[in-house]
């Protein structure tokens, strides 16, 4: 029965998680909020806040799930892609515990973790399946066909999701990060209010950036002719852009699905936490006949406890690493 302490630290949450036997334990996230001011993260100030954050995250992660130190039988950690000095303050403090426990290390890709974070728990999809990740860095459709056997189908030219969430809610004044805020006006809107291009991109791959592009422009010109449309049509804007961003990634999805005659079909990453989302895999599942995998809310932003149990895989498939591991800011699969 092996205990694997899972560590977390690629971008603004440091987090560390405790599993035994592909049980999760505990999963401990201290969220940064010092970002908020500056509209995205501060790669620096993300640093410094690790460095604060990852001594009482593991002791809580320890604590939490009623272990000792001792009952550790592996140290898994993310070794990239992500913001190289916060890679740095998980890859040390990883090496540096597993020297002083005398603890095999296991390197664990970031982007990986999010899709096997749906091996936590017992509704589990079968080999192969399509993953929909979907985070503030990343965009991709991952044809997973087995646990460490992962290949990117289809990804975004220039932003991500996320990014394209985030500024927005910039382009709107609102703070970072802006996905969870456009999600939560979006609610009270209509999605059908105003209409925003879907990008024709070949194959399977996305791009966002003429979509803000475009939602800058139409803010821009609005407020020109009344300074408080923000604020008047909030719920509304939120509610389009959210509904052409969530139309842009299902049609590609399923365009995948039916190419791949795949019917397991998941969401990953910070942006699977919309309801816009969510909802709308729920009701294409439905329509198609797949058996949908939608991540419950803590394992949809960054968390230590997908890195525990993509440990625990490896650890299974005896794959360690050693001392000399250094993180990777890009870090293909
Ligand atoms: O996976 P994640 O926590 O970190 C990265 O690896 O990037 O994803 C963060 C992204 C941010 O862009 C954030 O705005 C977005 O996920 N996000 C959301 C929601 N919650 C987080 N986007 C839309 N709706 C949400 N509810
Ligand atoms: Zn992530």
């Amino acid at each position: 029965m092996p205990v694997i302490l899972g560590i977390e630290s690629s971008c603004d949450e440091t987090s560390a998680a405790i599993c035994a036997d592909g049980v999760m334990l505990s999963n401990v996230i201290a969220n940064q909020t010092i970002h908020e001011a500056y509209g995205g993260v501060v790669p620096e100030l993300a640093s410094r806040v690790h460095q604060q954050n990852i001594i009482p995250a593991v002791q809580q992660a320890i604590s939490n799930a009623k272990v000792s130190k001792n009952d550790i039988d592996a140290v898994a950690f993310t070794r990239g892609p992500g913001l190289l000095g916060s890679l740095l303050v998980g890859v040390s403090f990883a090496k540096a515990f597993a020297l002083a426990n005398n603890l095999p290390l296991i390197d664990i890709n970031h982007m990986q973790a999010h899709v096997l974070a749906h091996f936590i728990g017992d509704h589990k999809p079968s080999f192969p399946f399509l993953c929909l990740t979907v985070s503030g860095g990343h965009t991709q459709i991952v044809l997973v066909k087995d646990y460490f056997d992962m290949e990117v189908i289809g990804q975004t030219q220039d932003d991500a999701a996320g990014e394209a969430m985030d500024k927005t809610s910039k382009i709107l004044g609102l703070p970072y990060p802006g996905g969870p805020l456009i999600d939560k006006y979006a609610r009270q809107g209509n999605p059908n209010a105003y209409q925003f291009p879907e990008p024709q991109i070949p194959g399977y791959n996305f791009s966002f950036s003429g979509l803000k592009t475009s939602i800058l422009y139409f803010i821009q010109n609005n407020v020109a002719k009344n300074p408080d449309f923000i604020q008047e049509n909030m719920a509304d804007i939120c509610a389009s852009v959210e509904k052409r961003i969530v139309t842009i990634l299902l049609n590609k999805l399923t365009k995948a699905a039916q190419a791949y005659g795949i019917k397991d079909v998941a969401l990953a990453g910070g942006v699977s936490a919309n309801t816009g989302l969510r909802q709308g895999l729920q009701q294409l599942g439905e329509k198609h006949g797949w058996n949908c995998f939608i991540p419950k809310m803590g394992y949809c932003t960054d968390n230590a406890a997908m890195i525990a149990i993509a440990g625990y895989y490896k650890f299974l498939q005896g794959d360690f690493t050693n001392q000399h591991v250094a993180p990777l800011a890009r870090m293909p699969f």
